[in-house]
């Protein structure tokens, strides 16, 4: 089939090269010119594992192109995609210009039938909007129909999730459209879940508050645990041996990030607010977020005394591994906040240096993971990427002035740590 995608940030163009890599012809629509060459001359904008190599493939083969005409986009496919971001307002709620805009530029191509997907994550009932603006956009007697199709991508884990999704959500207003979703996802062989667009919009908001939810649930239990001395991985095993639990999303941390989680929460408690419902739920698990994070800087003032002029390692960098995303990251919160008690910060990150040099300044970023602990009165590792489990431990210990590390992301095992000489300090954990 041949289908559009305009917008290629992280969701369009993962979804635009798993579509191709499936045997779709995709034109991928971008208005930044500078992204739109880059791609074009075999360069990848973001890091995402597998990515690159899966563009450059498919656009060898001719099933993958780039511009920034959405008037070429619109005219060569039948099924169109809104990628676009739908960044957070200062209110909590979301800026919806970009759909919008998009949705203008499209009425103004369309000269046949065409399905408009919205892909971007949206409030509940922007679907209706879409359809309405397109209406009133377009030249007279041209038909289309709006589908709301969310994206459940894990950043870092992107490929993986499109080319092997646990469910593909299609919300619909008319049956017309359906056929050619199936067709388009059939490559896939998801379970496709055919709904009506104000459920499929809601079950993107509802699932990524329901995993928030679940992270700060954990956290909530890892202060119990802290302060009983149970261990928070054992009850996280135990509770997720439970298959109506399940042990995903039950590892405590620093608090969870992203360009997802914290936006999706404020915009879901707002549009909530707007429904008439308080969900006074969510709120907690905003405020449990904001306390995990309070809380392991207060871990590291209260063993430190004073932070001002302590020289501290820093391990990740990015929200989380595998991306070089550092956009709400936690890593890079907790790195802003030593600096303002007077800590001066060594850095370190596999892949988010570049993008954090432009948000974090007056810090030393160092080449060498292992280099990180060097003349430091501590060690903090803030994200999990696996390759900090593989840290030269012995070496690290040498070369601190005092050898305490303050654990966000629980990756080493306390006893091991304690006879290694360190001071640890995790979290619920003793
Ligand atoms: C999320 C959703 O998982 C995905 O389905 C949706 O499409 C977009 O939002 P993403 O933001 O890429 O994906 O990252 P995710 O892997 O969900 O992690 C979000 C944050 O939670 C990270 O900061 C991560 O470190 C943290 N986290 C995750 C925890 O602290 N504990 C966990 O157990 C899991």
């Amino acid at each position: 089939m041949k289908l559009t995608i305009i917008g290629t940030g992280y969701v369009g163009l993962t979804t635009g090269t798993c579509f191709a890599e499936v045997g779709h012809h995709v034109t991928c629509v971008d208005n930044d010119p500078k992204k739109v060459a880059l791609l074009q001359s075999g360069g990848i904008p973001i890091y995402e594992p597998g990515l690159e190599e899966l563009i450059r493939k498919n656009v060898a083969a001719g099933r993958l192109s780039f511009t920034t005409s959405t008037v070429e986009g619109v005219a060569k496919s039948d099924v169109i995609f809104i990628a676009v971001p739908t960044p957070p307002l200062d209110d909590g709620g979301v800026d919806m210009s970009f759909i919008e805009k998009v949705a203008r530029e499209i009425a103004g191509a369309v000269t046949s039938y065409k399905i408009i997907v919205d892909k971007s994550t949206v409030p509940v009932k922007t679907g209706e909007k879409v359809a309405e603006t397109i209406r009133r956009y377009c030249r007279a007697g041209v038909e289309f129909d709006v589908v709301s199709n969310p994206e459940f991508l894990r950043e870092g884990f992107a490929v993986e999730d499109l080319m092997k999704p646990d469910r593909v959500v299609v919300g619909v207003t008319s049956q017309r459209p359906v056929a050619a979703m199936r067709e388009l996802y059939a490559p896939f062989q998801a379970p496709i879940m055919i709904t009506d667009i104000n459920s499929a919009e809601l079950i993107k908001h509802a699932s990524n508050s329901f995993l928030a939810l679940k992270i700060s649930y954990i956290n909530a239990v890892s202060v119990i645990c802290e302060a009983s001395g149970a261990d928070v991985q054992e009850v996280a095993n135990g509770m997720g041996m439970d298959v109506r639990i399940g042990r995903r999303f039950l590892d405590a941390s620093l608090g969870f990030g992203g360009s997802c989680f914290p936006k999706d929460l404020s915009a879901f408690i707002q549009i909530a607010q707007q429904l008439g419902y308080d969900f006074a739920l969510l709120k907690d698990v905003q405020r449990i977020n904001e306390q995990q994070m309070e809380r392991f800087v207060k871990k590291i003032s209260d063993t430190l005394w004073v932070l001002k002029g302590k020289q501290i390692g820093v391990l990740g960098l990015a929200f989380k591994q595998n991306t070089d995303d550092v956009r709400m990251s936690p890593a890079i919160e907790l790195c802003q906040r030593l600096q303002r008690e007077g800590a001066v910060l060594r850095v370190y990150d596999p892949q988010a240096m570049e993008k954090a040099r432009a948000v974090l300044k007056d810090v030393t970023y160092v080449e060498d993971m292992n280099e990180v602990a060097t003349g430091c009165d501590a060690l903090v590792i803030a994200t999990e990427w696996p390759q900090f489990k593989k840290l030269d431990l012995e070496r690290a210990r040498k070369g601190m002035t005092h050898p305490i590390m303050f654990d966000g992301r629980n990756l080493f095992d306390p006893r091991e740590m304690e006879r290694l000489g360190f001071i640890y300090k995790s979290i619920g954990r003793r």
